[in-house]
């Protein structure tokens, strides 16, 4: 089965013929680590969003490096199981020096940790799905991590399958990582439903790991990104802290006690960029684990 028919079996349609005449969220949060292959759809659309936040490139470094970060200290506190969900595309090592951090990938963090750490990439876009199975292709055959395509929305039928197919266990814990994705679904009530699914699914000990964009620090330049993607008709939702923690239910924060929403470039101390004002994140970062009895 090609990827195609894979996704119309899972219910999601196949990339129009403009698909790549049409700027593309995923594409163009890769431009800002520096990589080529955008369309002039893309690049337009690209220029609009730096003249309405010129701190948008910084603020998806700080979300990825917080990715990479929150990876590693869940993979340090025993979790062998990542679900990478609405992963995007990976990010290419840099030609001629560069930051090399953004190349790496949530498996290569894991697995620094567990050889043999089991990684699920997750994504709606068929492009970014195959561009991770091409990468991947060359890893290990025993640790090769997987790429399918998916619908957070529908992450029944997700779960379902991964746990048939043997790619996921609900005998260990599980990492869910859900960043920067949430925001490109507008129905908040099936942002809950995934959460809440999610909550359900996932075995006592497994976490969930958030990072959301957020009007609650600028929102006047958050409204002016919002308003730019509007246009182009890509939906997206910045959330406020409320509607962002309700997503945990009544887990707890990984450090103990109630879930913190913290600016993501202030979660983990170690951040390159936790110097920076809160409205450069744009977006608040929080990681809850499932007690024994939730
Ligand atoms: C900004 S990228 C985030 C990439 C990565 N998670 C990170 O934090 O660096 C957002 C990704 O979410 C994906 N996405 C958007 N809506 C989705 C959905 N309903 N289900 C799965 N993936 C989705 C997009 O295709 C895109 O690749």
């Amino acid at each position: 089965m090609n990827l195609v028919q894979e996704g119309l079996a899972l219910g999601i349609p196949a990339p129009g013929p403009d698909a790549h005449q049409r700027p593309s969220a995923a594409r163009i949060y890769r431009m800002w680590f520096g990589v080529e292959g955008a369309v002039p759809a893309d690049q337009d659309l690209a220029r609009k969003i730096l003249n309405a936040f010129p701190r948008e490139p910084a603020a998806a470094k700080i979300n990825r490096g917080h990715h990479l970060l929150i990876t590693e200290a869940l993979a340090a506190r025993g979790i062998s199981q990542f679900l990478d969900l609405g992963c995007g595309y990976p990010l290419p090592r840099p030609q001629g020096g560069g930051d090399l951090l953004f190349a790496q990938n949530t498996h290569d963090v894991a697995q620094q940790h567990w050889r043999s750490a089991a990684v699920v990439y997750a994504d709606i876009d068929h492009d970014v799905v195959a561009c991770r199975r091409t990468l991947l292709d060359s890893a290990p055959t025993a640790s090769r991590p997987t790429a399918v395509l998916a619908d957070v929305t529908d992450t029944a039928r997700l779960l379902a399958r991964l746990e048939a197919d043997g790619h996921l266990t609900r005998e260990r814990p599980v990492a869910v990582l859900l960043h920067d994705v949430l925001p490109w679904i507008p129905d908040d009530a099936r942002v809950q439903d995934a959460a809440s699914h999610l909550r359900t699914w996932l075995p006592p000990g497994s976490a969930l790991s958030i990072t959301h964009a957020t009007p609650d620090f600028s929102p006047t330049w958050v409204k002016r990104v919002q308003d730019v993607y509007d246009e182009e008709g890509i939906a997206f939702r910045p959330r406020d802290r409320q509607s962002i923690s309700n997503l945990f239910g009544d887990w707890a924060d990984l450090y103990g006690g109630p879930v913190r929403m913290v600016p993501t470039a202030r979660h983990q101390t170690t951040h390159q960029f936790s110097a920076v004002p809160d409205y450069v994140s744009a977006a608040y970062a929080a990681v809850a684990v499932k007690h024994p009895t939730s």
